[in-house]
């Protein structure tokens, strides 16, 4: 069953819809909202479970988030979209390319991998979602997950950036963040997906990131048929938040090229 999402919707112009990314909600793209909605439609949905969306009753796949997205496109008549994920964001939007190839305009992925977790990976997420359900808290995300969500160039000099992604990770609702943890730990390898993509993408990483690092970017680049490569500077994982403007300038170049081809 979907999940009615719930979404920000401004401005107009070519749709660009970006997803999340773990375990923050739509309100990690607010520049991109400011910086993007004066030449785009820039829809920003919160996945089941996060933000405004309840979580619903489905067993934890990435799939499901994706098929939620692909509802949401029905919803609010967008036929077709440039589609942005982040980390768990890229896992999604990866998904609604395997299972929805005719909505998506151009892809960015952000920060994120198309392989499938190691054993050690999903063992330490099944792990960690078991301690969300235990402690009732997503305290443990706020100890092993929230230090490598920016890099140490935020972490040093921009406290108001790492104070308002404490906050976001602060106010995830536990039910969500475990239910996520377990769909992100049973998600299925994706390189053959990119192999197979007919539309541009545009593969972005921080050079500070440790979470997904940028020779998981370059990995997916190269697998993809059509597709740019940019490593920021100065961004660790959430380079869309750490580095605004720079992912600002490289969406809307890219998502504008695009927009010119398809008319
Ligand atoms: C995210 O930022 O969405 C997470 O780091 C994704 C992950 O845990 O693989």
């Amino acid at each position: 069953m979907t999940v009615q999402l719930y979404a920000r919707d401004v401005g107009t112009g070519t749709p660009l819809v970006l997803l999340h990314a773990f375990p923050l909600s739509s309100a990690m793209w607010l520049e991109q909202r400011q910086g993007l909605a004066n030449r785009f439609r820039v829809i920003t949905p919160d996945l089941r479970g996060f933000g405004g969306s309840r979580l619903g009753g489905d067993e934890p796949s990435v799939d499901a988030m994706a098929d939620d997205v692909a509802h949401l496109f029905r919803g609010i008549g967008v036929r077709r979209a440039v589609v942005g994920g982040l980390s768990m964001g890229g896992y999604v939007a990866m998904a609604l390319c395997r299972r929805h190839p005719d909505l998506v305009l151009g892809v960015v992925l952000a920060s994120t991998r198309a392989g499938a977790d190691t054993p050690a990976a999903r063992e330490n997420r099944l792990r960690q979602a078991d301690a969300i359900d235990r402690d009732g808290t997503v305290q443990v995300l706020l100890d092993e997950v929230l230090p490598g969500l920016v890099g140490p160039t935020t972490y040093r000099q921009r406290a108001l950036v790492y104070g308002r992604v404490r906050g976001l990770v602060q106010a995830t609702p536990p039910p969500a963040a475990a239910w996520a943890q377990r769909a992100m730990a049973a998600r299925p390898d994706a390189f053959e997906t990119l192999r197979g993509l007919k539309v541009p993408a545009l593969v972005m990483a921080g050079d500070e990131d440790t979470i997904a690092t940028e020779d998981e970017a370059r990995a997916m680049a190269d697998a993809l048929p059509n597709a740019e490569l940019l490593v920021i500077p100065r961004a660790g994982h959430l380079c869309a938040v750490e580095q605004p403007d720079l992912f600002n300038q490289a969406v809307a170049e890219f998502a504008a090229a695009l927009a010119r081809t398809t008319g």
